[in-house]
C-alpha cells in the first residue's frame, strides 16, 4: 500500500494494488476506529452507504474480525438510503444485511434503517427525528461546533461522476445548511427517490472513509483531490470536508491513476 501526505488538506491517500489488499486494509481501519470509540464512548456509531462499499467491508465477517470487534456497541445508520421497500433488490439496508449484517452479532435493535412504508420526504424527516433521538443520550455523539450529530465513522462511496451518498452535482441539497437528512426524488442514479445526509452531518463526523475502485473513477477523483477541472469546487467528492475529523481515502491502482 502507498500512503501518501501529498494531499494532506484533502486528507489521507491508502492507495492499494488489489481490492484484497484494499479490503484488508479497510476491515483493519474500522475494526481500530470501533475500538477506540467503544473505548471512549462505550459505543460505535458507524454509517454506511450502498454500491460496492459493502463487498469491499466483506473481510470484516472473516476472523480474527468476526470475533474482536466488539460487535454488540455497534449502532447502525445509513448516510443514504434508496426510498424502497427493505426487502427491494435496490435497498442499501437489504445489501448490508445481505453482506454484512446478518454476518456478525449485531443488536437487531442497534440497526436504525429508514421507514420504508412512507413518501422519500416523510422518510428523511422520521430519520433525522430518530437520530435526534440518540444524539440526546449520546449514542450519536454532537459536534460543539455545528451542533449536527457527530458520526465515529460515516463510510462514502463515489460515483464517476463525483456524488457522495445521494448528493448529486449541482443539486440544490447539496446547500442544504438546516436539514440533517434530506430527500431527493430525482436522483439521476436509479431508484429516483433517496434519503441523504447533508454536507453539515458528513462534515462533523470523528472520522469519513471514502471507498473508491476503478477506472470510471479516476477523473472525478483527480478533480476532487487535486482540485482540477471545472467547476471542481462543488462537486460533492471535494466538498467532504469534515472540519474537525479525520478524512481518508481508500483507493485502488486504477482510481488512483490520474491523480
Ligand atoms: C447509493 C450510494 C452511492 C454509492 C456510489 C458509489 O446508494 O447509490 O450510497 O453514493 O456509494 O454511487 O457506488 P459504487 O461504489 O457501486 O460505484
Amino acid at each position: 500500500m502507498d500512503v501518501s501526505g501529498a494531499h494532506k488538506d484533502r486528507g489521507e491517500l491508502r492507495i492499494h494494488e488489489n481490492s484484497d489488499e484494499l479490503s484488508t486494509d479497510l476491515a483493519d481501519y474500522i475494526a481500530e476506529l470501533s475500538e477506540v470509540s467503544v473505548k471512549e464512548r462505550g459505543v460505535f456509531a458507524i454509517a454506511l452507504s450502498g454500491g460496492s462499499l459493502i463487498r469491499l467491508m466483506g473481510k470484516l465477517c472473516e476472523a480474527p474480525y468476526n470475533k474482536t470487534v466488539d460487535w454488540a456497541k455497534w449502532y447502525i445508520f445509513w448516510a443514504d438510503e434508496r426510498v424502497v421497500a427493505r426487502n427491494h433488490s435496490d435497498s442499501n439496508y437489504k445489501l448490508a444485511k445481505e453482506g454484512l449484517l446478518s454476518k456478525v452479532p449485531i443488536v437487531p435493535s442497534h440497526v436504525h434503517s429508514i421507514n420504508d412504508s412512507v413518501s422519500a420526504e416523510k422518510a428523511a424527516e422520521d430519520y433525522e427525528f430518530a437520530i435526534r433521538q440518540l444524539v440526546r443520550t449520546r449514542i450519536v455523539s454532537v459536534s460543539e461546533i455545528s451542533d449536527c450529530p457527530k458520526f465515529d465513522l460515516i463510510l462514502l462511496g463515489m460515483g464517476s461522476d463525483g456524488h457522495v451518498a445521494s448528493l448529486f452535482p449541482d443539486h440544490s441539497v447539496l446547500d442544504e445548511k438546516d436539514e440533517w437528512v434530506t430527500f431527493i426524488t430525482d436522483s439521476p442514479k436509479p431508484p429516483p427517490e433517496r434519503i441523504t445526509f447533508t454536507f453539515p452531518v458528513i462534515n462533523s463526523a470523528s472520522n469519513v472513509a471514502v471507498v473508491v475502485t476503478g477506472s470510471s473513477k479516476a477523473e472525478a477523483l483527480r478533480s476532487a483531490i487535486n482540485n482540477v477541472g471545472p467547476e471542481c469546487s462543488s462537486l460533492p467528492a471535494r466538498m467532504v470536508q469534515p472540519t474537525k475529523g479525520k478524512l481518508v481515502w481508500f483507493l485502488d491502482r486504477p482510481a488512483a491513476s490520474k491523480l
